[in-house]
């Protein structure tokens, strides 16, 4: 098997990603030099996952540093052109937190590093080892939490999984498939059942591609036989990943996700969400405030690139939806496994874990 490029890198102002949109067929390697591009590949799932776009987007934060370090006559110039190219970067995929969660901690870091009279050049070299600090704590971040999560499943654990949640749409080895792979690891994972992840397919594509490169045994199944192989008692846990979690609990995450908790909850299964604490947004009260994003509908009428729909059909296609905390049994980050009530678990685990009773 060739061994897989980098899924991101960054030297001297260029963003590498291995094009997502390729995979598995090819891996395919895209130089993103220019805010644009950043905001073209994650707009348009080249790069894609909650932690890894804010990895790009902090990335893009410096390629823009470099830029306005150009042309920016005072820090005012400066700031304005890193603010500018911020929001436009946020924009390209608004649900997901861990984009402007990079964008905000890249533009307070620099204005920090200003305030002590800094140069332009050295800007720009403490923004790049900022966005470099939250690129490589994203993969440690994982591995607790891969770990912590493992720690709930029993021996000869099922597990079903949703969308893709691996190294590809993180820092390294993935959170809700980070889970997956420690307990593979801790010799007491059985088997995964994946979701393909209708409409683009992240689960068939790439959640598929990473568990064969790492030879842990799976089933891809299509979204509608979730239900039905729980009914069945194959499945002994959920494990999904997050794109925002509100202040109660409730989580964003790709379409069908809710769906999935739904069953679990009608079959008395676990439903585990794993995310970072980047994924937490405090000032988001419930999933009613989380943004939605709509995509494109050519995304639902075709498959795989080819029409399936007539040409007059239209198509919704909201890329999320929101799960209510009451069907969520835990929710696993690198602070540890917050239970219900979530709400206060959540508020000490996003302050740094002072109160401990919220954590198991
Ligand atoms: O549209 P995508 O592929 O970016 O959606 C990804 C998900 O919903 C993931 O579950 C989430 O971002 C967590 S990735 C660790």
């Amino acid at each position: 098997m060739r061994p897989a490029p980098p899924h991101i890198a960054y030297a001297d102002g260029i963003i590498e990603i291995l094009d997502q949109t390729r995979l598995p067929s090819e891996m395919v390697v895209v130089k993103l030099r220019s805010v644009q591009r950043v905001i073209d590949a994650i707009r348009g799932l080249k790069v894609r996952g909650a932690p890894a776009i804010g990895i790009v987007g902090a990335y893009g934060m410096c390629i823009a540093a470099r830029a306005a370090g150009g042309v920016a006559r005072n820090a005012d110039d400066f700031f304005k052109v890193l603010d500018d190219a911020g929001r436009a970067i946020g924009a390209a995929r608004p649900t997901a937190v861990n984009l402007t969660w990079a964008i905000e901690k890249m533009k307070r870091h620099g204005r920090e590093v200003s305030a002590t009279g800094q140069g332009v050049v050295q800007l720009v070299a403490a923004l790049e080892e900022m966005a470099r600090s939250i690129h490589a704590d994203d993969a440690a971040t994982c591995r607790a939490i891969g770990d912590a999560g493992a720690s709930l499943l029993p021996t000869g654990a099922v597990v079903y999984t949703h969308c893709n949640t691996g190294t590809l749409a993180t820092g390294g080895y993935g959170t809700a498939l980070g889970v997956v792979r420690s307990a593979w690891n801790a010799g007491f994972l059985k088997h995964v059942f994946v979701g393909e992840t209708r409409p683009m397919l992240q689960g068939a594509r790439l959640t598929a591609w990473e568990l064969v490169r790492d030879g842990i045994p799976f089933s891809l199944v299509t979204d509608s036989m979730a239900a039905a192989l729980m009914r069945r008692g194959e499945i002994s846990a959920v494990v999904v990943g997050a794109d925002r979690i509100a202040r109660n609990g409730d989580v964003a995450n790709k379409i069908g996700t809710y769906g999935l908790a739904l069953s679990a909850s009608a079959h008395e299964l676990p439903f585990y969400v794993a995310a970072p604490i980047s994924s937490i947004d405090v000032g988001i009260a419930s999933g009613s405030d989380i943004f939605i994003e709509e995509r494109d509908g050519i995304e639902v009428l075709e498959f795989a690139g080819v029409r399936i729909a007539p040409a007059e059909a239209r198509a919704a296609n909201p890329a999320f939806d929101v799960t209510p905390a009451a069907l969520i049994s835990a929710i696993v980050t690198e602070m540890g496994v917050l239970r219900p009530p979530f709400e206060p678990a959540i508020i000490a685990a996003s302050a740094g874990g002072s109160a401990t009773s919220a954590l198991t």
